[in-house]
C-alpha cells in the first residue's frame, strides 16, 4: 500500500465522528492536489534542464563538429587536407559521446542494473563529490543483489538525499551506509549540517505534508513494497533511513544469483 494510503487508513482509524472524517478527507484531498501540482513543476523543471544541458553541451560540440567538417570538405575540395584536422574531428566526436554518456548515466545509470546498488553508487558519489566538494564517505557492506525495484528505490533515494545535502544541509561532509542486520537492509545518509526546519519536519511526519517533492518521494518509493523511510534531523545533521525486510529464495527470480526478496516489515 502506497504511503498516502497507509496514512489515511491510520488517519481515517483514529478519526472518531463523520464530521472530522469528513474534514480529514478534505485536508488529504488538498495536500495530494498540491503534491500533484508540485510533480508537474518538477517534471518540467527537469524537462527544461534536461533541454539546457543537451542544448549547451553535446549541440554547441556538434556544431563545432559541422563547422570542423565544412573545413575538412573545403580542404579536400581545394586538394589541401592537414590530418591535424581529421584529429580535431575524432575528438570532437569522442565530446559529444562523452557528453551523451553523462547525461544518460544520470538518468539511469546502466551499471545499476549490470552491477547492482554498490557499483552505481560508488560511480554516482564519486562524480557527486567532484561536482559538489562535498566529501562522502562510504561504507557499503557486501550484501549481494537486491530485486531490481529496491536497488532502484535505493538508488533514488541517495541522489536525492545527496541532491538536499548539497542544496540545503550546507555540510561539506556526509556518510552513506548499507547494511544488513537480521533480515533488514538500511540504507542511512547522514550529513552534519543545519538539520531541517522543525515545522516543516514536524508537519511532514504528522500530515505528509509541507515539504517538496524530494521527502515525500523518497517515502513513497520505500512504503510502495512494505520499507519505510525515517527521518532524525536536528541543529547538529540529518540523517535519512531507507529500510527494507527481506528474505532469500532459491528460484522464481529475475536475477542471476545472490537474489533475495523484500517482505512487507
Ligand atoms: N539534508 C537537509 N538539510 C537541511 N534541510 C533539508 C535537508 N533535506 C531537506 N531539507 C529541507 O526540507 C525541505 C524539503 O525537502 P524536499 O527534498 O522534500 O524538497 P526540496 O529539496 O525543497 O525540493 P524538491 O522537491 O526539488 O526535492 C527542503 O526545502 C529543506 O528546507
Ligand atoms: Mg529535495
Amino acid at each position: 500500500m502506497c504511503s498516502a494510503a497507509t496514512h489515511n487508513v491510520k488517519s481515517i482509524q483514529a478519526a472518531a465522528s463523520p464530521e472530522e472524517l469528513k474534514s480529514l478527507i478534505r485536508r488529504r484531498t488538498q495536500t495530494v492536489r498540491s503534491l500533484c501540482a508540485r510533480l508537474l513543476r518538477v517534471q518540467d523543471e527537469e524537462r527544461r534542464r534536461l533541454a539546457r544541458e543537451l542544448h549547451d553541451s553535446t549541440g554547441q560540440t556538434l556544431t563545432a563538429l559541422k563547422l570542423q567538417l565544412a573545413s575538412l570538405q573545403e580542404g579536400v575540395r581545394v586538394g589541401r587536407t592537414d590530418p591535424a584536422d581529421f584529429a580535431q574531428v575524432n575528438a570532437l566526436a569522442d565530446q559529444a559521446l562523452r557528453d551523451i554518456r553523462t547525461t544518460s548515466y544520470l538518468l539511469f545509470p546502466p551499471l545499476l542494473d549490470e552491477r547492482g546498488f554498490c557499483s552505481a553508487a560508488e560511480w554516482y558519489v564519486d562524480g557527486f563529490s567532484k561536482r559538489s566538494n562535498i566529501q562522502v564517505r562510504l561504507h557499503l557492506a557486501s550484501i549481494g543483489r537486491l530485486p531490481r525495484l529496491i536497488e532502484t528505490a535505493f538508488f533514488r533515494v541517495l541522489q536525492e538525499s545527496l541532491a538536499n545535502i548539497y542544496r540545503h544541509s550546507a555540510s561539506r561532509v556526509a556518510d552513506v551506509r548499507l547494511t544488513e542486520t537480521a533480515g533488514i537492509v538500511v540504507l542511512d545518509i547522514q550529513d552534519y549540517g543545519c538539520g531541517i526546519p522543525a515545522a516543516l519536519l514536524d508537519q511532514f511526519t504528522r500530515a505528509g505534508s509541507g515539504a517538496g517533492v524530494g521527502l515525500a518521494g523518497m517515502r513513497e518509493r520505500m512504503e510502495d513494497f512494505g520499507g519505510r523511510l525515517d527521518i532524525i534531523s536536528g541543529p547538529s545533521g540529518t540523517r535519512i533511513r531507507a529500510s527494507v525486510r527481506i528474505q532469500n529464495v532459491s528460484s522464481g527470480s529475475n536475477q542471476s544469483s545472490g537474489f533475495k526478496h523484500a517482505v512487507a516489515a
